[in-house]
């Protein structure tokens, strides 16, 4: 059975530029997981980890900062594109962010993904230091 459970709004996601939750994956771990605005499909779905080092691109403190389009790591300034997750300059160029499948229907935001369980809005509290590295960086779904 399809795992599916309603997250938030488009309209949401658009007007916080960005919205936050932590999912368990398979391996029985916590993942923050961010969606953010695409054009294309409404709304995609994002490991908020970068590819190059262990570093949030979603922090409490400012969210996501985007540029034209693409979600910037605070870190090195590399610039994930929202649509589809990769990247092609800095430091981070010719990786691609972990994805996790959502539905967009009728304006809501649905996790479907069958490799993680939704846990709850917002990040992991576990794990809520921006500075330092982050257990959970090396898994995979
Ligand atoms: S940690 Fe993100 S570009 Fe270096």
């Amino acid at each position: 059975m399809t795992n599916r459970h309603r997250l938030t709004s488009v309209e949401t996601v658009e007007d916080e530029g960005a919205w936050l939750f932590t999912v368990r994956d398979a391996h029985d771990t916590n993942q923050e997981v961010m969606l953010v605005p695409c054009e294309e499909t409404g709304v995609t779905a994002w490991v908020n980890n970068c590819t190059h080092e262990d570093q949030r691109l979603y922090r409490d403190e400012i969210g996501v900062v985007t540029r034209d389009g693409g979600i910037v790591c605070p870190k090195h300034g590399s610039i994930f594109d929202s649509c589809s997750g990769g990247c092609e300059n800095g430091p981070a160029a010719d990786t691609t962010l972990l994805s996790v499948d959502v539905t967009v229907d009728d304006g809501s935001v649905y996790l479907t993904d069958d490799a993680v369980d939704f846990l709850w809005k917002g990040g992991d509290s576990s794990d809520d230091d921006d500075s330092g590295p982050s257990s959970t960086s090396h898994l995979t779904f």
